[in-house]
């Protein structure tokens, strides 16, 4: 399901804090205000014209100055085609650059932000924020910047050239704005809450359809289509529904509206013709400068309330660009190692690969329980330590800590002796291989997703890792081999090949530090062995930390540590852990016997 994160209340109108989006535009955008002036000084003059040719070529009788008249008529008509034509133009550049710049610049930061952030909201929540939010204001910046120089300049120079020419005449017209006004806010109001509820249906069909392809497979094996057929039928109906009254009131709404200026217009023929005193040409003019002013008058009306409505937009975007990673590099340590787009490699010492965790106590930002406490455990350089225990003791948080994925609560985490903070976080997963417990591939080929280990990665050091991590057999059974497509997400895949593609992707960026999150839970007992002595192979020279259910596999580290409950209840070789007779020989032998008793029941 779809969650939303609360809207923060900001103090002022946040549209100073996307100044700086528009800042590269205020060129092009003063000539689109430039722009505008003109297109509205035309759109004025052009009632003035056929005041002068009623007046003069035909109360007069005279075709005199008609060919002078018809050349200034044509070129005014020209210059404001031309003038609309570069708006627009001008109105897209902007509109999509600012686009590109905001989804850009929530991009970016999406990619500094920690675990955490992305655990307590819902992907469609963010994809809202950088999609819909971003072109709210871009086509804010744009378009109705534009037209909102254009029809609040109309209005004014409108009644300034009414007032200049029959005072009297001019108030009568002008007294219908606020009329007019009045009824389309009054019939905005309920426009404004039926489309409210049709977008929150619509979210809840797009939501219910998300859930019914994404969890396709689950809703076969549940068999419940019926179930989710009748809720999405449930919501089309009443979008239907709420679909057809929205449209039966805005035909009210264009009805009303038409009857109104028509009546407006009509007090503005039978007063206005006793004003203008035989005047035609004025009296042509005051008509459609009455009419010209509905379009403007609408279009101002909602363009407040759209205001509004892309204030929240505005707010919304802010305010994840304003969200702060948990895990952050501080100023001096940005200052000597650069952050993650500009890094400052040449000052980056070696990574060595000793970890240790000193009084190390970790609660999640949004967990309710402490997961680690006082812990302390040092996983000397080279080593190869195992990590098992039950599901939930807290392997997979131990590693993310090593990774620096979150910090610790209490204590530190030490990479080769200094507090893993005093570095930055590309330096420190520069040199570590995570191998995920849910591998993720990126849509593409398995040579590209190769490729992201090590984009420097020779075709001969591509086809070694993938024989290293027993990954070449898979391989040789794709149907293009490495340029095959592994679909969204690696789906195309099984889990098992996703594991090994990934592993070999991680053992492509050789690293320091290895790290295996039960990387080999979802391959066959085959492949597993070959894996095993692969582990066994690209191990030496380097820290690597293996947590594994199957403990089977893990019986020649140098170390097991068995953790329950976020605590070292037991540490040491398969051996001494055996000779103890204590938790991991109680976890050995029940897997051990359930594996001998699938073994004989075949
Ligand atoms: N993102 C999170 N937010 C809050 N609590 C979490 C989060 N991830 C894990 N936990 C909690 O922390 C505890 C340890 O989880 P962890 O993932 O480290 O277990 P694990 O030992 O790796 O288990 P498994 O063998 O199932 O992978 C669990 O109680 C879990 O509910
Ligand atoms: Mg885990």
């Amino acid at each position: 399901m779809t969650q939303t994160a609360p809207v923060q209340k900001t103090r002022f109108f946040g549209i100073s804090k996307i100044l700086r989006f528009l800042k590269p535009f205020k060129r092009v955008m003063l000539s689109m205000a430039a722009l505008g002036l003109t297109t509205s000084i035309i759109d004025v003059a052009i009632p003035l014209f056929q005041r002068y040719s009623l007046n003069h070529f035909i109360k007069g009788n005279t075709l005199d100055t008609l060919p002078l008249f018809l050349i200034i008529y044509i070129l005014a008509l020209a210059g404001q085609s031309f003038a609309t034509y570069v708006s627009c133009r001008n109105a897209m550049t902007v509109e999509v650059s600012v686009n590109r710049d905001l989804r850009h610049a929530a991009f970016e930061h999406l990619q500094t932000l920690s675990f955490s952030y992305f655990n307590q909201n819902s992907v469609g929540y963010i994809h809202a924020r950088v999609l819909s939010d971003t072109s709210r204001i871009g086509s804010l910046a744009s378009w109705s910047f534009m037209d909102g120089v254009w029809h609040t300049s109309y209005l004014i120079f409108a009644a300034v050239v009414m007032l200049a020419i029959n005072a009297r005449l001019a108030l009568l017209v002008l007294i219908i704005v606020p009329l007019v006004a009045a009824l389309f806010s009054l019939f905005q109001g309920k426009l404004i809450r039926a489309n409210r509820e049709i977008r929150e249906i619509n979210s809840n069909i797009t939501s219910n359809f998300n859930e019914g392809i994404t969890g396709a497979k689950t809703v076969k094996t549940l068999a419940i289509e019926e179930e989710m057929d009748r809720r999405f039928t449930a919501e089309t109906a009443r979008m239907r529904k709420r679909s057809v009254d929205a449209s039966r009131l805005r035909g009210a709404f264009a009805a009303t509206m038409n009857l109104a200026s028509s009546v407006a217009l009509a007090i503005v023929l039978w007063r206005g013709g006793y004003l203008a005193e035989n005047q035609v040409g004025t009296f042509s003019m005051f008509m459609s400068y009455a009419q010209g002013m509905m379009e403007p008058v609408r279009w101002l009306i909602d363009a407040i309330s759209d205001l509004i409505t892309t204030q929240v937009n505005i707010e919304r975007f802010t305010n994840l660009l304003a969200v702060k990673s948990d895990v952050v590099d501080t100023p001096e340590v940005v200052e000597k190692y650069g952050d993650s787009f500009c890094p400052k490699k040449e000052a980056w010492e070696p990574l060595v690969g000793d970890i240790e965790f000193e009084d190390v106590t970790f609660r999640y930002p949004d967990g309710q329980e402490t997961v680690l406490e006082h812990f302390n455990m040092r996983i000397p350089f080279g080593s190869n330590i195992a990590i098992v225990g039950e599901t939930g003791a807290g392997k997979s948080t131990l590693v993310n800590l090593v990774c620096r994925f979150y910090e610790p609560t209490q204590g530190r985490v030490l990479i080769d002796g200094r507090d893993a903070r005093e570095r930055s976080q590309l330096w420190l997963h520069s040199s570590i291989g995570y191998v995920l417990q849910n591998p993720h591939l990126f849509s593409g080929t398995v040579r590209e997703n190769l490729l992201y280990g090590n984009p420097n990665a020779s075709e001969e050091q591509i086809r070694r890792a993938i024989e290293l991590v027993s990954a070449d057999e898979v391989v040789a059974r794709l149907e293009n081999g490495l340029d095959t497509d592994v679909g969204e997400g690696g789906d195309l895949l099984s889990t098992g090949e996703k594991q090994l593609i990934s592993f070999a992707r991680a053992i492509l960026a050789d690293p320091r530090i290895l790290i295996l999150d039960e990387a080999t839970a979802s391959v066959d007992t085959l492949t597993e062995q070959k894996i095993q002595a692969a582990i066994d192979k690209v191990i030496q020279g380097r820290t690597s930390i293996v947590i594994a259910h199957r403990l089977s596999t893990v019986r020649h580290s140098d170390c097991i540590l068995a953790v329950k409950d976020g605590k070292i209840v037991e540490s040491g070789t398969h051996k001494q852990l055996i000779a103890a007779k204590g938790y991991y020989y109680d976890m050995y032998t029940r897997q051990y016997e359930d594996e001998e008793a699938a073994k004989i029941l075949g």
